[in-house]
């Protein structure tokens, strides 16, 4: 899978998350928190993936640095908001209104992406180099995301 394939197919399911605790009312308590700590761990880990193999060789392009730095920027507001979300009750209507203005700019992050980004990418890279970069993303956030899940509390009960 290239690198372009590799990264829709986060924000597709980034997307079909959100629309998931969107249809779940605050009453929805415990498939609220399930839904929203997989989207939590699942964004962070795609967007520092996505940093270290895509915008790191992108940064540099002069026509594409600016826009970059947007987008990086981005990732990292949305970073903090996703942070925010766990210091609020996820029953309490400020967690509904924060979480619908937080996926908003998820959505209009990776619309960005996928219409900016990916053409002008498409430019820069051969399908070699694609292909390449989204092999490294997928191997790379496997690990990051293991690396940040909570650890397994049967597994530390029974040690
Ligand atoms: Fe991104
Ligand atoms: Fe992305």
């Amino acid at each position: 899978m290239n690198i372009y394939d590799r990264i829709k197919k986060d924000h597709d399911d980034a997307r079909e998350v959100m629309d998931k605790i969107k249809e779940t009312t605050a009453r929805a308590e415990k498939t609220r928190l399930e839904l929203f700590t997989k989207f939590k761990l699942d964004m962070w880990a795609h967007h520092k993936v996505e940093e270290a193999v895509f915008y790191s060789f992108l940064r540099d392009d002069t026509k594409m640095s600016k826009d970059s730095y947007e987008a990086l920027n981005e990732h990292h507001v949305a970073n903090g908001f996703l942070e925010e979300l766990d210091t609020f009750p996820v029953t309490s209507e400020e967690w509904g209104v924060k979480f619908g203005a937080l996926s908003e700019l998820i959505e209009h992050h990776m619309d960005e992406e996928e219409k900016d980004f990916f053409p002008k990418a498409r430019k820069l890279l051969s399908k070699e180099q694609a292909d390449l970069m989204g092999k490294r993303f997928d191997a790379r956030k496997k690990v990051v995301l293991a690396a940040i899940m909570p650890i397994d509390e049967d597994e530390l009960k029974a040690a």
